[in-house]
Formats: structure tokens, C-alpha cells, sequence
């Protein structure tokens, strides 16, 4: 072998003598990093659907669930459905192939969720109900509810109207009502009816749906006052319809509060406001702030819990009788 080869032959051994070098200060390291144990506790991850934004109420649940997921320490994926059904249905399957922890929805209709709904059973992923309620013919797809009592919500405005008219002889109402098929639609109508019911001073002239909008709200009263001339009431299922309505009533000349007596549902600040000033009669509250509660039930379940089956907000009433209305410290809404 000549001395050029020799040469050649010791540079390679020396070169694979480095690469080996190297190979072995890499395992070595990545061994250092394998040997340590992570203890991070890992994030639940929540996936919730929202249904849309019609209302400063929902924008305030909206608020409520982000902010509240940050405070736990729940990593949050949001989806707004923008009032489609079909939007939220495809959220919920992204969150099942996505394999969140835990399910949360607001349902915008109570009906068609059984499919998608037995998908995340099979996935193995607990769901919570938010804000509106489900049917269903198997409970066992969701497994609890937070939220209001919106049939309690529509007997304290029903109780309001027999304060406010006892001592009259006929009452006419008109009804501005939410979505089509919702739970509040479907509960505030029933609380309210459950409390006048038998009483035959009262005549519901009609009942509309505003979709909890504030200008369907004003095209609703728009109407309603063209066909009726002896309004005394109106019961509005929300606070942006009443928003609506109220613009219509001035528009026909007429003074809301006195002309007509004016009941409406949620509590936003500008519907104390206006309460405050006498042109809205009785606000009965329906909080969207429920936000920790929400994360507080997700935790829970993450970690294999059971929670309750309902779990209820508390909610006020605030009427032009109280005497400390102009006390009402500013809402969250
Ligand atoms: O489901 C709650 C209702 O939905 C609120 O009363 C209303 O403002 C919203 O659109």
C-alpha cells in the first residue's frame, strides 16, 4: 500500500472517529432529555359552539365563556354557527375529530341534534348543554344543562302584568316572541300564559316572532300596531326585539311606558336605561354571565366526574315599583 493510500485510509478512520464522536454526545443528550419527567398538568380542552351573535346578550355570554375559559386555565376552541344550524352541527363534528375533552353547545332549535350528539357519545366526549335546551328521545346524550329557567322567566312577566293592570277591566297583548322552536320562545311563552291563564280579563291578541332581533323587533311592532288599535302591552322575549319595538311606537306617535306598558326579558344596560326612564315597565333578567360555571362543569367532567343535571342562574326582576331602581349599579351587558 502506498503512502498516499495510507494517508488517504488514516483520514477516514479519523473522520468516522469524529462522526462517532458526535452520534454518541447526541444520544447522550437526547437521553439527559428523555429521563426527565414532564409535569405539566395537562390543559382541558373544551370545544364550544355558539350560536350567533343577534344580541348584546349573546355578545356578553360570548365574553363571559372566553374570559372565564382563561381564568381556569381551559384551552378553548370557539365557534360562532352565525344562527345556522348546520353551521353548529358541523362545529360539534370538528370537535369530535379534533377529540376535545368536552362539549359545550348553545342550541339555537331544540330538535335534530340526535345524530351528532350519538356521534360524541361514541367518541367518548361528555356534552354540556348551554343556555337553550335539546329534545331528544335519549337523555343520555347530554349529560347536564346550565342556564336559565326561561318558563320561570316568563310567569315573572306574566305576575308583572296582573300587578301593573289590576283594577282594569280588559287587557289587550301583543307578544313579540323569539326564535321559532327555541327553548326561551317556547318557555317564556308558556311561563307567561300559565299566569294569566283563566283570567278572562286578558286577550293575547297575537303572538309574533322577532328571532330575538332587533330590527325584526321593529318590523314585528310596525305590524302589529297597523292591525290593532288598543295595544295595552306588549311582552317582548328579548331586549333587542323590545329595542325595535319601542322605535315603531314612537314612530306611530305613541309613548312607550304609558300608551302602551312595555315588559321585556334579558337586562341589558340599555333596557335599564330605559327602565330608569320610564319608557320600559319591567326588565325581567336573564344573565348570559355563566361563563364560570361553564368551565367549573368542563373541569369536572374532564376528569370523569358527574355533574348535576340542571344547574340554574339566579336571576332578579327590576320593575318601575322598586324603590331602588335608580341605584341599579352598571350591568356586564
Ligand atoms: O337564549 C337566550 C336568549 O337568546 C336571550 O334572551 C336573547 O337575548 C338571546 O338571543
Amino acid at each position: 500500500m502506498g503512502n498516499v493510500n495510507r494517508a488517504i485510509l488514516r483520514g477516514m478512520f479519523v473522520m468516522l472517529l469524529v462522526i462517532c464522536a458526535a452520534l454518541l454526545a447526541a444520544c447522550a443528550g437526547n437521553g439527559d432529555q428523555g429521563a426527565a419527567v414532564d409535569v405539566t398538568p395537562k390543559q382541558v380542552l373544551l370545544g364550544f359552539s355558539q350560536l350567533g351573535s343577534e344580541s348584546a346578550w349573546r355578545l356578553g355570554n360570548t365574553k363571559s365563556i372566553q374570559d372565564a375559559a382563561k381564568r381556569a386555565g381551559v384551552d378553548l376552541m370557539y365557534e360562532n354557527a352565525e344562527q345556522k344550524q348546520e353551521k353548529q352541527i358541523k362545529a360539534i363534528r370538528s370537535f369530535i375529530a379534533y377529540r376535545v375533552d368536552v362539549i359545550a353547545f348553545s342550541p339555537i332549535v331544540e330538535g335534530g341534534w340526535d345524530n351528532v350528539l350519538t356521534e360524541a357519545r361514541d367518541a367518548g366526549i361528555p356534552v354540556l348543554i348551554t343556555d337553550r335546551r335539546i329534545k331528544t328521545v335519549d337523555e343520555s346524550l347530554i349529560t347536564g344543562f346550565v342556564g336559565s329557567d326561561f318558563y320561570e322567566e316568563g310567569r315573572k312577566a306574566g305576575q308583572f302584568v296582573l300587578q301593573k293592570t289590576s283594577g282594569e277591566s280588559h287587557v289587550n297583548i301583543v307578544e313579540i316572541s323569539g326564535t321559532i322552536d327555541s327553548t326561551p320562545m317556547r318557555q317564556r311563552g308558556a311561563g307567561f300564559r300559565s299566569v294569566l291563564a283563566g283570567d278572562d280579563r286578558f286577550t293575547i291578541l297575537e303572538s309574533v316572532s322577532g328571532d330575538f332581533l332587533r330590527s325584526k323587533g321593529k318590523e314585528c311592532m310596525q305590524a302589529l300596531l297597523a292591525k290593532y288599535q288598543d295595544i295595552n302591552v306588549l311582552y317582548s322575549h328579548n331586549d333587542s326585539m323590545t329595542l325595535g319595538a319601542l322605535e315603531a311606537i314612537q314612530a306611530a306617535g305613541l309613548t312607550p311606558g304609558k300608551d302602551i306598558v312595555i315588559v321585556t326579558v334579558d337586562g341589558e344596560q340599555a333596557a335599564i336605561d330605559l327602565l330608569k326612564a320610564g319608557q320600559i315597565n319591567c326588565v325581567v333578567e336573564c344573565t348570559p354571565l355563566f361563563g364560570d360555571k361553564i368551565m367549573e362543569l368542563t373541569k369536572k367532567l374532564a376528569a370523569g366526574e358527574s355533574i348535576p343535571r340542571d344547574t340554574y342562574s339566579e336571576e332578579k326582576v327590576f320593575t318601575e315599583f322598586d324603590a331602588d331602581l335608580m341605584d341599579l349599579p352598571k350591568r356586564e351587558y
